[in-house]
């Protein structure tokens, strides 16, 4: 098996006047296609500084990272920009949806730049809504959908260009224990289907549904164990 995301001795530091800080410090990381890892950690403890570097919206201060074997570092803006809206799907945490657009449109918005028609780019959306539930909610404006059906508009978005990684930072933050449960089996599903899943989570459940929990504390990878997967 070949890691489709490798990450060698990187560094994020952030010069905080005289002093530097290490939100990342030395982490090294190899994740193989098909995994589902948790991401925990005490807050401030550099999760989402990791899960923004794994979807190249940041760089590291030094290290490497190479995604499905190309160096990160080494990609011109095209294929950067190619390996964010294809090969990952990100989930963020305050879920970054347009306000004043319908679902659809916010689930259409990462299809904008593909040469696709405008009625393959809109069935495409509606297909990524039906998968998680909101096929009666696909006019409504993101102020008009309850918290849940918000962060289900957002995986709808992250999942509508069939990214083979899908990150999540929190994905079920602020939301209750049934819909949580909703969106982990949505998770789980995109799992058996082939996906590589990476969640950052505070929540002791989520990570017990994970195959793999790696731990941060002050930048620094302080655990990282997989689970015996039993095949029966
Ligand atoms: N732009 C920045 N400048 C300085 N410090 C930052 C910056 N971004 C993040 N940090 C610091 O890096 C640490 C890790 O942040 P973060 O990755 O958001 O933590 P977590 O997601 O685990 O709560 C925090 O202490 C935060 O204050
Ligand atoms: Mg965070």
């Amino acid at each position: 098996m070949s890691a489709v995301i490798k990450l060698k001795n990187i560094n994020k530091h952030y010069q905080m006047g005289s002093q530097v800080f290490k939100a990342l410090d030395d982490v090294n990381i190899e994740i193989e296609e098909n995994e589902y890892v948790a991401i925990i950690g005490p807050s401030g403890s550099g999760k989402s500084t990791l899960m923004n570097l794994l979807g190249c919206l940041d760089s590291p201060t030094s290290g490497e990272y190479y995604l499905k074997n190309s160096l990160v570092k080494d990609m011109t803006e095209t294929e950067l920009a190619q390996q964010r809206n294809k090969s990952v799907g990100f989930i963020f945490q305050s879920f970054n949806l347009l306000p004043r657009v319908t679902a659809h449109e916010n689930v259409m918005q990462p299809l904008v730049y593909r040469f696709i028609t405008a009625s393959k780019r809109k069935a495409m959306a509606l297909e990524s809504l039906k998968r998680v539930g909101l096929e009666d909610k696909v006019n409504h404006l993101s102020s008009q959908l309850s918290g849940g059906q918000r962060q289900r508009v957002a995986i709808a978005r992250a999942l509508v260009t069939k990214p083979h990684i899908l990150l999540g930072d929190e994905p079920t933050g602020n939301l209750d224990s049934k819909t949580t449960k909703d969106i982990m089996a949505l998770f789980d599903q995109l799992h058996d289907e082939g996906h590589t899943i990476i969640l950052v989570t505070h929540e002791q459940e989520i990570a017990d549904h994970c195959q793999r929990v790696i731990r941060l504390v002050d930048g620094k990878v302080v655990n990282d164990s997989r689970k015996e997967v039993l095949h029966v």
